[in-house]
This record gives structure tokens, sequence and C-alpha cells, in this order.
């Protein structure tokens, strides 16, 4: 009874849509277990691109079943939303296809307010959330007056539920905020609607999970965002709300550790990171728009949720080793790779300057991370086109260099690499 986890390594945009679209193909369930629409996955098909952000990526498979974990956040009309654009793209998102928990919660539109209120207050130190109302909704939830999505069984309840929050809402946002007040009337009747047509998705997931393992069938647990975004173990207080680590996958969903299979790691062949923090192998300049892209193609690195365009650096294998610890990763998936071909010579980040002291850890405080400087090995690139490579020895020998590299310096293996967004384009170690 599998239980095989997929978590980000960096700080989210690892190309986890991409390798879970690929696992979900031999999954029975897939499961997402914290964030909300803050997540952009995206999965290409053929040529149908999906552009998802609450519903998890395995929804592109047939006959594999999806869940919302008790630890993620709906945003209901984002689910809607969602729902419809892949019925236009022929993919009918039923009850049988999707179950929701009941113990996720709602996001309102005062969530969003509160969101966006308290960014612009927090004036230069802004955390540059994506403004989805992803920490008022989990402050609500750890504050124990949230709105489960339960409720949406009963749509009268909720509209009164829903009314009398975004009265306190309103509260807060003049008092504090000094900021416009939002309809309480007219948002508490779009969630009465909202209600009773997602009432049919909503039931206890965990059980279902718990009857799934049972049977033998594989469940894939989908994280979003990535390590060093964890509320607890990621780059604080510039992280999310949630726990995209393994052990969040555990609570997000319901499950118990001793089912658990496979933990992948899913990192990309560089890093990004969008938002405010410390990067320590971050660039500038040419080298930065040579990893980055201009915008033009799907992949290029622009937020799907925001379309910010996403600081980016070298790879940088401290955050690896750190992201193997807190995850217990059995094995890497290495994204992305194509995007190096034609850099003549790769510098790889291996350890942390600090003061002149030399550290391999990945430090837990910020102060002294913003502190570190990287030290780089650098290992020679490749000029050829690796889209096309199916199999490892189809690449050149300066990649699987990069990729043997890897391995060492984390000390687990990397069992998938992907050349391109493709569904084939993803090769096996
Ligand atoms: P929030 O999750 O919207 O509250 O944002 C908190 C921090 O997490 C910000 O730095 C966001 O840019 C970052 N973040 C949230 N979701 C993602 C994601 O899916 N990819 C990358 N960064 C994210």
């Amino acid at each position: 009874m599998p239980l095989d986890i997929v978590v980000g390594t960096q700080w989210g945009d690892e190309g986890k849509g991409h390798i879970t679209d690929l696992l979900a193909s031999e999954s029975d369930v897939v499961a997402r277990f914290s964030g909300g629409d803050n997540a952009g996955h995206t999965v290409t098909i053929g040529t149908d691109i999906f552009q998802l952000h609450l519903i998890p990526s395995g929804v592109a498979n047939e006959g594999v079943r999806c869940v919302l974990g008790n630890g993620v956040v709906i945003n209901p009309s984002i689910l809607l939303g969602e729902m419809q654009s892949l019925a236009k793209q022929g993919i009918r998102v039923t009850p049988e296809r999707l179950m929701i928990s009941q113990n996720a919660h709602l996001i309102t539109p005062g969530h969003i307010a509160m969101d966006k209120a308290h960014e612009s207050a927090l004036g230069p130190g802004f955390i540059g959330t994506t403004q989805r109302g992803i920490g008022p909704a989990y402050t609500d939830k750890a504050m124990r007056r949230g709105i489960r999505a339960g409720l949406l069984r009963d749509p009268e309840s909720l509209a009164e539920a829903v009314a009398a929050d975004i009265v306190k809402k309103n509260d807060q946002l003049s008092s504090i905020y000094g900021a416009p007040e939002i309809d309480a009337n007219t948002i508490a009747a779009k969630y009465a609607g909202y209600g009773k047509l997602l009432a049919p998705y909503v039931t206890d997931t965990s059980r279902y999970l718990e009857k799934t393992l049972d049977q033998g069938l594989t469940v894939l647990a989908e994280g979003a965002q990535g390590t060093l975004l964890d509320l607890d173990h990621g780059t604080y207080p510039f992280v999310t709300s949630s726990w995209p680590t393994a052990g969040g996958a555990l609570i997000g969903l319901g499950i118990g550790p001793k089912s658990v299979n496979r933990v992948i790691g899913v990192a990309k062949s560089f890093t990004s990171r969008v938002g405010s923090g410390p990067f320590p192998s971050e660039l500038s300049g040419d080298d930065a728009v040579r990893l980055r892209g201009t915008g033009e193609q799907p992949w290029d690195e622009f937020g799907t949720t925001t379309g910010r365009p996403r600081r980016v650096g070298w790879l940088d294998t401290v955050i690896l080793r750190y992201a193997k610890r807190i995850n217990g990763l059995t094995e890497l998936a290495l994204t992305k790779l194509d995007i190096l071909s034609g850099i003549s010579e790769i510098p790889v980040c291996v350890a942390y300057d600090v003061d002149g002291e030399k550290i391999q850890h990945f430090p837990s405080d910020i102060e002294l991370l913003s502190r570190c400087r990287p030290v780089y090995q650098t290992l020679p690139g490749w000029v050829e086109d690796i889209t096309t490579a199916r199999g490892m020895a189809d690449l050149p020998e300066a990649a699987q260099k990069y990729i043997n590299f890897v391995t060492s310096e984390v000390g687990i293996p990397v069992s998938l690499v992907s050349v391109g967004p493709g569904r084939d384009q993803i090769i096996r170690r």
C-alpha cells in the first residue's frame, strides 16, 4: 500500500506538475496536501497545455482520481473556474474524479483583501505573497475560526458564516489598514451558490485514502511550493503559511507514515525564487536573462500565478542536501536540464562562505543565510540540443557528468531527468 510523495526541493516552481503528471500515470490517486491557488502547475500533453492552480496535476490522466486534502485552502471561485477551463479542454471533473476534504478550509474575498492590505502595510519589508489570501486563511484556521469545506454541504449556514466573517474582516480592514470594505451580503450569496455546485465533491478524504491504500492501490501526494517556503523549515518569514514538505503531506492528507514508499524531491537544474528573501546563488545581468528566458515560452521563468519574473541563480547543492534531510528524500527528479545547453561552463554552488568560514549546511537562521556567499565548483557545459534525448546514453558526456555530480553532492540517486516540457521528455535512470 504505497504512498509516494513529490515535494519541491527549492523555492517552488521546480517543475513538480511535469513530474507528478508522469508519476500520476502509474498511480491510482493523486492528492494535493498543502497550499492553495498560490501554486501554479503547468502540464503539457501533446499540444495541450494545462495551467492548474488547485486541481492536482494528475487530473490530465484518465482513470486517475484526485483529492484536495485537509491541508489545502480552497478558493471555490478559482476551483470552479479551473473545472470549467478543463471541461473546455475535454476533461470533465466529476465528483468521481475529484474529492474535496470536508476539513479543508475555504478562502474568501475577505482573506484576499487582508492579504493585500497586510502586504502593502509592510512597505519595503513586504513578503511578496501571491495575494491569493493564503496567509489569512491559514491564520483563521490556526485561530480556530476558519470556514471548512464541509459547510459547502449546507449553503444556508455557509452563507451565514461567510457574511459574519466578512463583517469582522471589514472591521479589521478599515480600522487597522484603512482599506476599503467589501460587500458581505453579495459575497455570502455567491458562496451559497458555490456550495450548491461543490457539495457533491465534499467527503472524508482521509478515510477514502486509507481504503485506497488498504486495497494495495498507489497514492501520489502532490506537493505545491517548495521546501524553502515551508512555514517551519523555510526561509522564515519569507515563506508560505503551510508545510509543503513530506511531513506536511502526512498531516495534510490524514495518513500515517507507515505507508510511505518513495519521497521524490523535484529540483530544477538551476534555482529560482519569487518574492523577497535571501538567495545565495542569485544571478543578475545577462546570466540571469539566459536562465530566465524572455517570457515568450510557457516554460520561461515567469510566475504561472502572478506573471512576475522569477529571480534566478545557479544550482545550489547545499539547498538540495537540506531538502534531503527535511523530507527524507529517497531520490531526486532533475528538471529543465535542456535550459543549460549552450552554457560553456556551469557553476554549481557546493558550499557557503560566511565571513571567511566555509560551511556545507544550509543555515536555519535567515540572518546567517543572508551573509552566505556561494562557493562554486565549475563543470564543463555542452552545446548540443538535448530535447530529443530519451535515455541517458543520448545525453552528451558533460550533461551526464552534471547529473552524476548532483548525485554525488547530494548523496541520493537522480532517478528522473527532464529535457523539455513534454510527457515523453522525461528520462528514467
Ligand atoms: P503566499 O503563499 O501567497 O502567502 O506567498 C508567500 C511566499 O511564497 C511568497 O514569496 C510567494 O512568492 C511564495 N510562493 C507561494 N506559492 C508559490 C509557488 O507556487 N511558487 C513559488 N513561490 C510561491
